[in-house]
């Protein structure tokens, strides 16, 4: 069966494409079947030229019916990613996932919101994300992992998906031929989160309801 995995949490900007995106890769590149899920209903789906599947699941039914499909994968991992600020999808999916991933970037703002997701989503953990590789700046960021991490004990993944000039990629329209530090930072992010599952993750509730969200104006 597919692993599946729920990137969430309330703050826009944290990284959730980028990262379900080189989790994904990462996987493809290490023989492992992998498919990225949409959720968020105000974002177009780029299905094309990507080395693994992109599925369309912006309508529950069509989300339902994508992770019970899933179970049927050898070693797979499903990736859903949630975003658009919708707290009752958060909640449900954090239920249904098997891990949820909650990324956060290293300033104090998204700190907040993570910690607010922590409490809210049971046995989530936060992914330090797009951390500078600069010695000074990685000092001052060290700070927030340790600070998150009494807080939150064990709950908090120490090794981050460093930032990657050219993460910009993985959100083109296609993704044929992705750079050298692209392919890296995905293998590493796929190591970090592979590492992660083996000792966070749950088995998926039998029984998948993801509420539908009431339709806002545009
Ligand atoms: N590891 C990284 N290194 C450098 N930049 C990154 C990294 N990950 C993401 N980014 C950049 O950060 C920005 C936000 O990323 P992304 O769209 O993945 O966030 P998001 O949480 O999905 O946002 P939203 O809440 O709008 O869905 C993008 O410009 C992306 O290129
Ligand atoms: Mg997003």
């Amino acid at each position: 069966m597919s692993n599946l995995i729920y990137v969430g949490g309330q703050k826009g900007g944290t990284t959730k494409t980028t990262t379900s995106h080189l989790l994904c890769l990462g996987a493809i590149l290490k023989k492992h079947p992998a498919a990225y899920v949409l959720t968020d209903p105000h974002r177009n789906i780029k299905a094309e030229g990507r080395p693994y599947g992109v599925l369309d699941g912006r309508d529950p039914d069509n989300l339902s019916q994508i992770i019970v499909a899933s179970t049927s994968t050898k070693n797979g991992w499903l990736v859903v990613d949630g975003g658009g600020n919708r707290p009752a999808f958060d909640q449900a999916m954090s239920e249904a996932a098997e891990m949820t991933v909650l990324p956060f970037r290293p300033s104090e703002e998204d700190l907040e919101a993570v910690a607010k997701d922590l409490s809210a989503m049971p046995g989530s953990i936060a992914l330090p994300s797009a951390w500078s590789t600069n010695k000074l700046a990685q000092e001052s960021s060290r700070r927030l992992i340790e600070a998150l991490e009494q807080a939150f004990p064990g709950r908090v993944l120490t090794t981050p998906v460093w930032f990657v000039n050219a993460a910009a990629e993985l959100l083109g329209a296609t993704l044929d031929s992705p750079t050298t530090p692209v392919r890296n930072a995905a293998r590493h992010t796929f190591d970090i989160l592979a590492n992660a599952f083996e000792k966070h993750s749950k088995r998926g509730s039998p029984t998948i309801e993801i509420p539908r969200e009431p339709v806002q104006a545009q």
